[in-house]
C-alpha cells in the first residue's frame, strides 16, 4: 500500500532499529529508508541480518546491520557507538527486538520469565541507556541547532487487559510503556527528546502472531474483531513514521495502540 507520508518526511536522519532485521522492525526499517532515513539494524541471527540490510540496500537505502544481543551491556554499547561510527550520528531509536513463548503460569520457570523481561524490558532499557549521549539536545555528533532525537518503543497489547499464557510477555511490555512515559518525562524536559511507543495488536505474518494465536482460536476470534480484520505490519510501520517524523513532534510520552480496537471487545472464545 502507498505510504500517505511524503517521500523526505524522515530526510537526513539516522535510526537504530533492534530487531529491525524481522517482523515488524523489518517493515519499520524499510518504510523509514523509503522515507529517507539510513538505517541500522541489530540483531542476534547473522543470516536474518544478513538479509534485511541487501534487501534494504536493493531499494537504494543506505543500511547496515550490527550483530549483537540486548540483553549484553557490551553489544548495545557496541553497536550504537558503529551505528554513530558509520553515520555520523543517530536520530532514531527503535526498540522492537522481542522473545516470547506460550507458556501457562503455571509451567513457566522463573528464569523463563525472567529472559522475556531481560530481553524486552531491560534490553529496551539498556538501548535507550547507551543511545542517550548521542540522542539528547547537544549530545554528541549532533549539530548545534538540532534539538534532541527520540525514541520508539514498540511494545504490544498484551497487558491492556490480560492474555492467555502470557504472564511473563504481558509483564515485560508493561514495563516497557512505564520506560517510556518516565522517560520523556525526564529526558523530554531536560534534553528536548521524545520517547514514544507503539503497543501492535495481531499483526498478520508475524513471529508472534505465529505463536501466540494458534489457527483454531484464530478463525474464531476474527469473527468479532473490531474492522473485521487483523492488521498488517504497514499499519504499524506508519504509526511509527508519524511519531518519528515531524508529524509527531508535540507526542511525547504516549504509546498508540494499533491494535484496530480489539482491547475494547472481549471475544466469546
Ligand atoms: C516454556 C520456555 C520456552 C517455552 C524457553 N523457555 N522457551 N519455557 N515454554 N516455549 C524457558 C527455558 O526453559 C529457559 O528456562 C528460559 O526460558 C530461557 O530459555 P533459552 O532457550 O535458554 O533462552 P534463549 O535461547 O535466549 O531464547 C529466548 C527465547 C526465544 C525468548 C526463549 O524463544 C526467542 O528469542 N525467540 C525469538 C524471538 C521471538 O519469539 N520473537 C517474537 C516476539 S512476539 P529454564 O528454567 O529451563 O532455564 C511478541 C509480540 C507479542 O513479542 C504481541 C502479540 C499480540
Amino acid at each position: 500500500m502507498e505510504s500517505p507520508f511524503k517521500a523526505d518526511a524522515l530526510k537526513g536522519k539516522v535510526a537504530l532499529l533492534t530487531g529491525g532485521a524481522s517482523g515488524i522492525g523489518f517493515e519499520i526499517s524499510a518504510q523509514f529508508g523509503k522515507h529517507g532515513a539510513s538505517i541500522a539494524v541489530m540483531g542476534r541471527r547473522k543470516n536474518a541480518l544478513d538479509a534485511a540490510v541487501s534487501a534494504l540496500r536493493s531499494l537504494g537505502i543506505p543500511a547496515v546491520g550490527f550483530e549483537g544481543d540486548v540483553r549484553r551491556d557490551e553489544d548495545a554499547k557496541r553497536v550504537v557507538e558503529a551505528t554513530v561510527k558509520h553515520f555520523g550520528k543517530l536520530d532514531i531509536l527503535v526498540n522492537a527486538a522481542a522473545g516470547n513463548f506460550l507458556v501457562a503460569a503455571e509451567d513457566l520457570s522463573p528464569n523463563g520469565f525472567k529472559t522475556v523481561i531481560d530481553i524486552d524490558a531491560v534490553g529496551t532499557f539498556t538501548m535507550c541507556h547507551e543511545a542517550f549521549k548521542y540522542l539528547k539536545k547537544g549530545g554528541q555528533g549532533r549539530s548545534s541547532s538540532s534539538g534532541g532525537g527520540s525514541i520508539l518503543n514498540i511494545s504490544s497489547s498484551l497487558h491492556v487487559t490480560a492474555f492467555w499464557y502470557q504472564s511473563h510477555a504481558s509483564a515485560a511490555k508493561a514495563a516497557i510503556d512505564s520506560l517510556t512515559r518516565n522517560l520523556a518525562l525526564e529526558w523530554g524536559t531536560d534534553y528536548d527528546m521524545r520517547v514514544n511507543g507503539i503497543a501492535p495488536g495481531a499483526i498478520g505474518a508475524t513471529a508472534g502472531l505465529r505463536k501466540l494465536m494458534p489457527q483454531e482460536i484464530f478463525n474464531k476470534a476474527i469473527e468479532e474483531w473490531p474492522l473485521d480484520k487483523i492488521g498488517e505490519k504497514w499499519d504499524v510501520a506508519m504509526a511509527a513514521l508519524y511519531l518519528a517524523s515531524d508529524a509527531g513532534k508535540f507526542i511525547n510520552g504516549t504509546t498508540l495502540l494499533v491494535d484496530g480496537g480489539y482491547w475494547l471487545s472481549r471475544p466469546r472464545y
